[in-house]
């Protein structure tokens, strides 16, 4: 008889399993919940607090040993990590996944989720990462060429035999994760890094040349008609500005200079990528993004890879690669505000790749996922930790050895903490978030009935002296409360519905989160609040003289109550 339980137990566990692993739904996933696109792992939400290793940091077992646990210590969740054609396909049709299986199970021990970065083709534009039987094929596997006629060490994303080759490789890595993964610690694939051509706008090799002389494809033209209402300003400029045309060669649609090359080579670029993207989610339907290095105020295309999803390119990406789920940015210039407003779109989630990692870069996270619903943020180059305290990194400069001090650290930490939090407000639509520096001292914004302003901290003895980084996100709790999560920021509320017009501070005390549940530990008050003691002149500007403070120390969070009365 026990016997007989045991078997009708086993069985039953073995079906359940074996259910789990056929149900895609448990596969990591996209999901629209309320107002946000989430990416879903285990049927939760994620957000990624991440990092990039250097590009073959995954190849070296014992630096990559002596990696983990500093990321650990860095508050993160999760690690992009590149996987190389030519380490996974040395010799054509033999795969060796040691390197990734390496890396999956280094994430395990240290319980750190994936994304893996497909540097097949192409790596930042060229074609280092393709294997040695590819790269020294030039007739089978034919190169880009630039106006002078040289070949470039860049496979033509017109090459055929190049497209079949990577999507055969990606489909076995797929294939391979699908067997290996079942514990879902790869969440995502980066399809190739940063792609484009660069030293020229485009590839003027022979099939190149010829499809560049042809008719646009006709599915592209009707894409953009269908579209029209919602191209971004850059790519309906250059349409409109030669005549908004319905058929034609791509000089003719989209005019005679560079932009025409660009626009192109990203629908190349994209159907080469969308082919690949769709065979591996055949297989195992991983959410598949890539990457843009961005071009530059001054730059022109071939400065920076020509095709990549730039601001002009987008909606080509987008007709042309439907399997690519999200084209993301990588940040490391100023305006990371702008650039995310940009790359966040209806039909593009947001996600950094690659962004900074000082304390700036911390700002860029709060503002990324409270302002922008991302997915998450990833510091590039995490395993070297001096850029962590500096950008860019002085060559001999010591390491920090204090790792949970860091400014990184900490506001990894406090997201962590309010994880559950940030994804359920996303969802509701009810978090914002303020990014400000010396350029931008305040920024006002409405969230739950009020208007929030927020500005750079100043000190308590003389009002002029600010900081010169500040960043807080704010979630509306429900009537008159707020949570705030911030650093070197002052907040005030004026409210924004009938009744009394000033807003008083009822409860403002300091804690931390347990799951959904804050936890008080300091009720603030005096020299905390006080904000400005002129109160004749604050009331007439419907001000009390008091708000939320948050200082240095952070980011700290608070659960803030509002009172209102008539001046
Ligand atoms: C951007 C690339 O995508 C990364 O792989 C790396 O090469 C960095 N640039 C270098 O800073």
């Amino acid at each position: 008889m026990k016997t007989f339980l045991l078997a009708a137990v086993l069985t039953l566990l073995l079906s359940t399993s074996a259910a789990h692993a056929a149900d895609s739904t448990m596969i990591p996933h996209l999901e629209t919940r309320g107002r946000a696109t989430q990416l879903i792992v285990d049927g939760r939400p994620w957000l990624i607090l991440g990092g990039e290793l250097n590009n073959t940091a995954a190849t070296d077992a014992a630096y990559l040993e002596a990696a983990w646990p500093k990321l650990t210590r860095l508050a993160l969740n999760t690690v992009l990590v590149a996987v190389a054609w030519d380490w996974i396909e040395p010799e054509e049709g033999k795969f060796d996944f040691s390197v990734l299986d390496g890396v999956l199970a280094g994430a395990r021990k240290n319980r750190q989720k994936i994304v893996l970065l497909w540097f097949g083709s192409w790596k930042n534009g060229v074609s280092t990462f393709a294997p040695a039987w590819v790269k020294a094929d030039q007739r089978r596997f034919p190169r880009v060429r630039v106006g002078s006629g040289s070949a470039i060490e860049v496979l033509s994303p017109f090459g055929e035999a190049a497209l079949a080759a990577d999507t055969r490789a990606y489909v076995a890595l797929l294939e391979h994760l699908e067997r290996v993964d079942a514990q879902h610690t790869t969440l995502m694939i980066q399809l190739e890094n940063e792609v484009g051509i660069t030293g020229d706008s485009r590839d003027r090799s022979e099939g190149a040349s010829r499809a560049f002389a042809s008719q646009v494809p006709a599915e592209l033209l009707q894409w953009l008609q269908e579209h029209r209402t919602s191209l971004s300003p850059e790519l309906l400029a250059a349409w409109q500005a030669a005549g908004a045309r319905s058929a034609g060669t791509w000089q003719q649609v989209f005019g005679t200079d560079l932009k025409a090359d660009e626009i192109f080579m990203a629908w190349r670029y994209a159907q080469y990528m969308g082919h690949i993207a769709a065979a591996g989610k055949a297989v195992y339907p991983l959410p598949v993004f890539t990457n843009s290095w961005l071009a530059r105020a001054d730059n022109v295309p071939g400065d920076y890879p020509s095709g990549g999803p730039e601001p002009l390119t987008f909606d080509i990406w987008k007709a042309g690669a439907p399997a690519i789920d999200l084209n993301c940015p990588d940040i490391s210039v100023a305006g990371f505000d702008q650039i995310v407003r940009v790359f966040h779109r209806p039909d593009n989630p947001l996600f950094i790749p690659e962004g900074l990692g000082v304390a700036a870069g911390v700002a860029n996270v709060f503002y990324a996922v409270g302002a922008q619903s991302g997915l998450g943020y990833s510091v590039f180059g995490i395993d070297n930790t001096v850029r962590l305290v500096m950008f860019p990194p002085v060559l001999g400069t010591a390491p920090p050895t204090d790792l949970e001090s860091l400014p990184l650290a900490k506001g990894y930490a406090a997201l962590r903490e309010l994880t559950p939090m940030i994804l359920e407000h996303q969802a509701q639509g009810t978090i914002d978030a303020a990014w400000l520096s010396a350029g931008k001292t305040s920024q006002e914004f409405d969230l739950g009935g009020y208007r929030l302003r927020f500005e750079l901290r100043r000190t308590f003895w003389d009002q002029k002296f600010m900081t010169d980084l500040g960043y807080g996100i704010a979630m509306a709790a429900g009537p008159d409360e707020f949570y705030i999560v911030g650093a070197d920021v002052q907040v005030t509320f004026q409210p924004r519905t009938p009744g009394p017009s000033i807003a008083g501070l009822a409860v403002d005390e300091a804690g931390h989160f347990a799951g959904m549940h804050f936890v008080a530990e300091r009720k603030l008050n005096g020299d905390d609040i006080m904000l400005n003691y002129k109160l004749a002149q604050q009331a007439q500007v419907n001000q009390s003289g008091s708000g939320a403070r948050f200082g240095p120390e952070g980011p700290t969070i608070q659960h803030i109550k509002l009172y209102r009365y008539s001046p």
